[in-house]
């Protein structure tokens, strides 16, 4: 038993117990300094986070290199997850390129290892190239599953990684991967995207955990953000509390299985964020708010952007 606070309850990915409010780091790439960056990460932690996703390929490397600074050595019960399969080449308006053979995943892990200061990254998605939004895989990039999987196995059993996530892919895809015993699988999802309901159904009957990406609808222009959307707005201004809260409730308690990883380089919206696993939606609240992501467009309709 631990006296932390647990915002959200809790929850498992793999052999690991988490508080169900994790945080998204990806957005430190671009904290004004590595001072704030520090800051974000500290108070997250003070708040009961104990779950944070990020990428050697943030940065790159700079988002592992300001958790480390900020957060090593590291508290017992965190668990740092990772992914491989993409690059970073600075490039503009996408500053990534697909990484998915095999030997680019394990050199990935190897970065992640290095720049975090882990012996084992607790989980590491494959984040493949098969749903949007984002880069396409294309000639050589395009690599079987099963032969990165296979991959992902070796250095699981190596003990560099601790538990294998799936992420950017469809039904079918996340099918293949539970016989590797995966532990998570992250897809874009949000009150306003609910193209993945079947996804996270599967997981949820396959005791597996569902970690959505852009819960909140991203930091990219052109992609729907839950806290404009008319219903949200009015059900926060009845609650008295703030949209993007609205939006981390209802995930919350739309699907028990969910860890949420809002992405934030504010302490004050990540002080909100957290707050919302206080939020009670009522049966009229979140009847309004299930009607809504059936109805919207899906923003991946978008113009994709990689990440
Ligand atoms: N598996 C994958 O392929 C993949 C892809 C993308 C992301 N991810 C992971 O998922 C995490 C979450 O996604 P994300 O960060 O891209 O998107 P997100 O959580 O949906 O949204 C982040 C954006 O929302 C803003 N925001 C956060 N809290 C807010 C609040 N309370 N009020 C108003 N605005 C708020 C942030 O701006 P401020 O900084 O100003 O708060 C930022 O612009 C990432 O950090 C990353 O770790 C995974």
């Amino acid at each position: 038993m631990t006296d932390k606070p647990q915002p959200g309850g809790t929850g498992r990915i793999g052999t690991k117990t988490v508080a169900r409010m994790g945080y998204g780091a990806m957005q430190l790439a671009e904290a004004p300094s590595v001072d704030d960056a520090t800051a974000v990460l500290r108070r997250a932690i003070e708040l009961g986070v104990n779950h944070i996703d990020t990428a050697s390929f943030y940065g790159p490397g700079e988002v592992d290199r300001r958790i480390r600074a900020a957060l090593a050595p590291y508290p017992d019960d965190l668990v740092i997850v990772s992914k491989v399969g993409a690059r970073y080449t600075g490039e503009q308006p996408i500053p990534l390129a697909p990484a998915q053979k095999p030997a680019e995943l394990r050199a990935a892990v190897e970065e992640d290892l290095r720049q975090l200061g882990l012996e084992q990254i607790p989980v590491v998605n494959l984040r493949r190239l098969d749903l949007g939004p984002g880069l396409a895989a294309e000639g050589d990039q395009i690599v079987d599953l099963d032969d990165q999987l296979a991959e992902m196995i070796a250095l699981r059993d190596a003990g560099k990684i601790g538990g294998i996530g799936i992420s950017a892919v469809p039904l079918e895809v996340v099918r293949r991967a539970l016989p590797a015993g995966i532990v998570c699988v992250q897809n874009a999802y949000s009150l306003l995207d609910r193209s993945q309901e079947a996804t996270l159904e599967l997981c949820e009957a396959a005791g597996i955990a569902w970690v959505p990406y852009f819960p909140l609808g991203s930091a990219f222009p052109g992609f729907p953000k839950v806290a404009d959307n008319s219903v949200v707005a009015d059900i926060a201004g009845q609650l008295g509390v703030t949209g993007a809260q609205v939006g981390l409730a209802w995930i919350l308690a739309h699907a028990p299985n969910t860890l949420l990883i809002p992405g934030t380089r504010s302490i004050a919206h990540l002080e909100e964020n957290i707050e919302a696993a206080n939020v009670t939606l009522d049966a009229e609240a979140l009847e309004r708010l299930d009607a809504v992501g059936t109805t919207e467009p899906q923003p991946h309709g978008v113009e994709p952007i990689q990440r």
